[in-house]
């Protein structure tokens, strides 16, 4: 793979993150979209907290605003009023170089469509953002292989995305979103695709990863057996979140 690296400045630092660090605080959050001569008032006031080794499940019917707030955290859409700090910085004020790198070293992203790309084994489409960022070959490799291993795919290393299951293809997709030791992971929607024992094993393994790797996951969700599963979950109905009850049977 010949790839340009990419020269900004990297946002990251070396240190560890603490866990229970809070990594995302979304204040007073609103998003209107113009609509003709309307407007669909789509957040109005969100307020939320995530930090390192904690799962979060985000609920909520069709066109809630799911996507609309996972993507303000994700720095791709900016709030029409209100703050998102993502480790401390306003996100909503940075210039888009410094977003763009922030996005790249803090954040990975998970599809419901997996998002893989059809030519490249698993353990290179997991190599990938590692190769954009300018980590030496032995390094991503070492990395690639840890991180398919801890998704469970230490078999299928070498097999193209067309020759994996969908639940196989999202474990790489996970694998990957977590290669440049990102301290936040949002996922919209990513067993909308899956049966709902593969969707189970999934939702699994995003508490399994957000503990073993230290991470802040957002999991966004049709399914009600996430209460379950993340350590805590919001529904959002009229532009607002509101807490679940706590789950019950979690180890
Ligand atoms: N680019 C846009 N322009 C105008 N309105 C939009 C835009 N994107 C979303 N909306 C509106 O904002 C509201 C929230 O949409 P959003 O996509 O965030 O919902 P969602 O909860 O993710 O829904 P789903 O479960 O169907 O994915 C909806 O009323 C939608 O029609
Ligand atoms: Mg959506």
């Amino acid at each position: 793979m010949r790839l340009k690296r990419q020269s900004e400045t990297r946002i990251r630092t070396e240190e560890p993150l603490a866990p229970g660090q809070e990594i995302v605080r979304v204040v007073d959050v609103k998003r209107v979209y113009p609509l003709g001569h309307e407007e669909v008032m789509a957040l109005k006031g969100i307020n939320l907290s995530v930090s390192t080794g904690q799962m979060v499940g985000l609920m909520g019917r069709s066109g809630s605003g799911k996507t609309t707030l996972l993507n303000i955290i994700g720095g791709l859409d900016k709030p029409t009023a209100g703050k998102v700090f993502i480790k401390g910085k306003d996100i909503t004020q940075l210039p888009d170089a410094e977003l763009t790198a922030l996005r790249r070293d803090l954040i990975g992203y998970v599809f419901q469509s997996f998002a893989l790309i059809p030519v490249l084994s698993a353990l290179e489409n997991v190599e990938l953002p590692m190769h954009i960022a300018g980590l030496p070959r032995s390094e991503r490799h070492r990395r690639a292989t840890e991180l398919l291993q801890l998704v469970g795919l230490s078999k299928r290393m070498n097999h193209r995305p067309f020759e994996l299951s969908g639940g196989e293809q999202q474990r790489v997709a996970i694998a990957r979103a977590l290669s440049n030791r990102p301290a936040l992971i949002l996922a919209d929607e990513p067993t909308g695709e899956l049966d709902s024992t593969t969707g189970l094993q999934i939702m699994s393994l995003f508490r399994y990863i957000a503990t073993t790797e230290n991470v802040a996951v957002i999991v966004v969700t049709h399914d009600p057996t996430i209460t379950q599963i993340a350590h805590l979950t919001y529904e959002i109905s009229d532009g607002v979140v509101n807490q679940l009850p706590a789950p019950t049977a979690v180890s």
